[in-house]
């Protein structure tokens, strides 16, 4: 374990005036997924770039994969390098998908200024009491804490739910007056990966349940919601990725009318991972099939982060609205 380290002094910001703003205002705050600098200089770059707040996050496996010490020194690279663009953007590292209390403060000692505790796999009561826990230690340290009521399908790291459970509305003025948590991930139809809807030859993709999602703004107006399980999985990438020797068929994500409509609602902040993954792989197998001597990650993961770039400027103006309110 490193050294303790409070988020502040790497420049960060937790989520609470970005959610009060975001929720006013009719738009989400993005929360882009990293695990390397490619992908961590194109979400700066490019929320810099469109004056967009934004949360990078990090999961279990993320935090594993590149290191906990790696991590505090690479988000305080984030905010240096958008100060360096000239632009005042606030950044929040942020703990996607925690899984323990043991882990949701090892992340607010190394400088984390927000953690999600996903206890929806739990029953109610041990969701509650685990959330409660985490959130006495973080806000301790001002840190803002996520909790998620209902089942989302799909993977999350290595939580594997087959079906998913909507989040019942009748539950939420509840968990977040017990729990105190800073913002609560619901479950309306999303879910995490490539694979959202199964579909027939000629079906379209399902709405999200609205509905569901008007009836807990109903029960606790102006509470900040997140939706995760949020890639349009971007048709154009599955293309490429096919055409160059992938193997991605019936994938499928959330239409961006959809995203667009959650954004302006109650929903304040909307986690994307699997579209950046699939604009760096459909460009890095594009790049090397065009280049089979190229042997320069420079050149193939150039290409991926100038996609990853696009991609994120394109959901912060077209799609959350998150563009110009830094
Ligand atoms: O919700 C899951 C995120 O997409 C993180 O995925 O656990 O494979 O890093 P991961
Ligand atoms: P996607 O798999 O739809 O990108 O969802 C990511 C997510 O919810 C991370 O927590
Ligand atoms: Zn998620």
């Amino acid at each position: 374990m490193g050294d303790k380290v409070h988020y502040s002094e790497l420049g960060l910001v937790n989520t609470r005036d970005m959610f009060k703003r975001a929720v006013g205002g009719g738009y989400a705050i993005p929360a882009y997924n990293f695990n390397n600098l490619e992908q961590l200089q194109a979400i700066v770059g490019a929320c810099a770039e469109t004056s967009s707040p934004v949360i990078i996050q990090v999961s279990k496996g993320a935090r594993d994969y590149a290191n906990e010490t790696m991590l505090r020194f690479m988000a305080m690279g984030a905010v240096k390098m958008a100060r360096e663009m000239g632009s005042n953007i606030p950044i929040c590292l942020h703990l996607d998908h925690g899984d323990s209390f043991e882990l949701c403060k090892a992340c607010v000692d190394s400088g984390f200024s927000s953690v999600m505790i996903d206890g929806s796999h739990l029953s109610y009561d041990d969701n509650v009491a685990l959330t409660r826990k985490v959130v006495e230690y973080a806000h301790a340290q001002d840190v803002t804490v996520e909790g998620e009521l209902g089942v989302l399908a799909g993977i999350e790291d290595e939580v594997v739910a087959e079906h998913s459970t909507y989040t019942k509305p009748e539950e939420v003025e509840d968990f977040v007056r017990k729990t105190g948590v800073d913002s609560l991930a619901i479950s309306i139809g999303t879910s995490h990966g490539a694979y959202k809807f199964k579909l027939k030859e000629g079906e379209q993709v399902p709405p999200l349940r609205f509905d569901i999602l008007d009836e807990i703004e109903r029960r606790i107006p102006g509470f900040p919601i997140v939706l995760h399980g949020a890639s349009s999985v971007v048709p154009e990438y599955v293309g490429l990725i096919n055409q160059y020797g992938g193997k991605m068929e019936g994938a499928v994500g959330v239409p961006e009318e959809q995203l667009r409509r959650a954004a302006q609602s109650a929903v304040c902040k909307i986690n994307i991972d699997s579209d950046g993954r699939l604009a760096v792989t459909a460009r890095v197998r594009e790049f090397l099939a065009q280049n089979p001597g190229e042997f320069d990650p420079r050149k193939y993961l150039g290409a991926a982060r100038k996609e990853l770039i696009k991609l994120i400027k394109h959901k912060n103006q077209a799609v959350l609205g998150s563009a110009g309110k830094a």
